[in-house]
């Protein structure tokens, strides 16, 4: 038997220093959210400031707005706050368009960085719109840019004189390794390659340190663990040291020396703003910075031990309730090598998802039989764990997984 009853459980809630932060959020009764690091839960206030930006910014001020209420900095004040989460300075993030282009970004900056070599190096099972973007440019290029991917383990190995720029998701998406990014990225380095780290499970889930480590470029989403809310915009950070050099592609307008005078030619701005691409979409800025004020006002070592603790809680309680159903760990179970989220295979992964959602836990189903559920801490409680697991107990008990109206998966899993 493990450690973990309901009154083990409580007692940690209890002396929770993070436990206040729940009351910030909506989050319906009964409802196990084990989700928020695909969309973050929505936060008590940004209701309100979304109902302000609308009715009184937009409504009232309309196009006075871009002054006089600051939308015109929004992207460069939310990124500062957001490089605080990141271990980066003042003027190295910004926030914009969504990660798929930002990664178009850093990639392409990168490339114009290491103008005599040719190579995008990524690792296999990366999330498929890295490799996407990766061989979307690879395409464009017309044969000067050529997309690679090897498996994660041989990635260090292939680095060499042909590789411009490496790119690697810190906290893997499905399995949750999180990966070393200090001796990445000095490994990479040795061998003359830029870094490109995409940090979508990793802000607001896990210490980071890009400035500590070094890095070159970053990007990350807005909608997961900083609770920005659908489709909130993305950001990108681009180390102090690259930023003159590096050249946008997506030159666009927003990203120009002077917008407003309209020149016919492009001129980069001087620091990060030169990755500004068009005109950033002022509410779901707004949701994005009431979310990211939120994680900010938590600390980051309590956010990362309530995380890992969390883990360890459902790794044993799966072990003592549901080590009888096939069930087999996908991520690590060394704290160290883990970031927030924990996932298993099960064969019968996609209906057990949808039996588990109508039960009121929500996770998700990622192809081809992985269950993955997130743990954050600002929303979880210990004993919520315990829920979720003894759903899925029942699920596997009853064979709730077995049903006609799961035999197609849906467009979103
Ligand atoms: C590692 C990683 N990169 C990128 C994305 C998504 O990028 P976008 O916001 O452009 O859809 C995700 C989404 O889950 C992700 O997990």
């Amino acid at each position: 038997m493990s450690a973990w009853n309901r009154a083990a459980l409580e007692a940690l809630d209890r002396d929770d220093p993070l436990a206040g932060f729940r009351d910030q959020f909506y989050l319906r009764e009964g409802l196990v959210y084990l989700d928020g690091n695909s969309l973050g839960a929505l936060p008590r206030r940004t209701m309100p400031r979304l109902e302000q930006v609308a009715a009184q910014e937009w409504g009232e001020g309309l196009i006075t707005s871009w002054l006089g209420a600051e939308w015109i900095t929004a992207p460069r004040r939310v990124g500062d706050k957001i490089a605080r989460l990141l271990g980066a300075e003042p003027g190295e993030v910004i926030v914009a368009d969504s990660t798929s282009i930002n990664l178009f970004k850093a990639l392409t900056a990168a490339l114009s960085l290491r103008p005599d070599r040719s190579v995008i190096l990524s690792e296999t099972g990366n999330f498929p719109t890295d490799l996407y973007m990766m061989q979307g440019i690879s395409a464009f290029s017309g044969g000067r840019v050529r997309a690679e991917a090897v498996a994660g383990e041989e990635v260090l190995e292939r680095l060499g004189d042909a590789v411009a720029v490496l790119l690697l998701t810190q906290v893997h998406y499905k399995t949750g390794v999180v990966r070393d990014m200090a001796e990445v990225t000095r490994r990479a380095h040795e061998a003359g390659v830029l870094v490109v780290w995409d940090l979508s499970h990793s802000a607001g889930a896990i210490p980071v340190d890009l400035n500590g480590a070094g890095a070159d470029f970053a990007v990350g989403c807005g909608y997961k663990f900083l609770n920005g809310g659908p489709g909130a915009p993305a950001y990108i950070f681009a180390a102090g040291r690259h930023q003159a050099a590096a050249m946008p592609v997506l030159s666009g307008w927003m990203g120009h020396a002077a917008p407003f005078a309209f020149e016919d030619g492009y001129r980069a701005a001087d620091g990060i703003e030169r990755f500004l691409c068009g005109t950033p979409p002022i509410l779901s800025m707004a949701a994005l910075e009431c979310g990211v004020d939120l994680m900010a006002e938590a600390d980051m070592a309590a956010v990362r031990a309530k995380s890992l603790q969390l883990g360890r809680v459902f790794m044993d309680l799966m072990d003592e309730h549901c080590g009888a159903f096939g069930f087999a760990l996908v991520s690590p179970r060394e704290d160290a090598r883990r970031g927030s989220h924990v996932s298993y295979a099960h064969p019968h992964s996609y209906g057990m998802m949808q039996a588990l959602k109508e039960r009121g836990v929500i996770g998700d189903f990622r192809d081809p039989d992985v269950l993955r559920f997130g743990l954050t801490p600002l929303t979880l409680r210990h004993a919520d764990m315990l829920e979720a697991v003894l759903k899925i107990r029942d699920v596997c008990e009853t064979q709730a997984w077995d049903d006609p109206r799961w035999a197609v998966r849906a467009a979103v899993t």
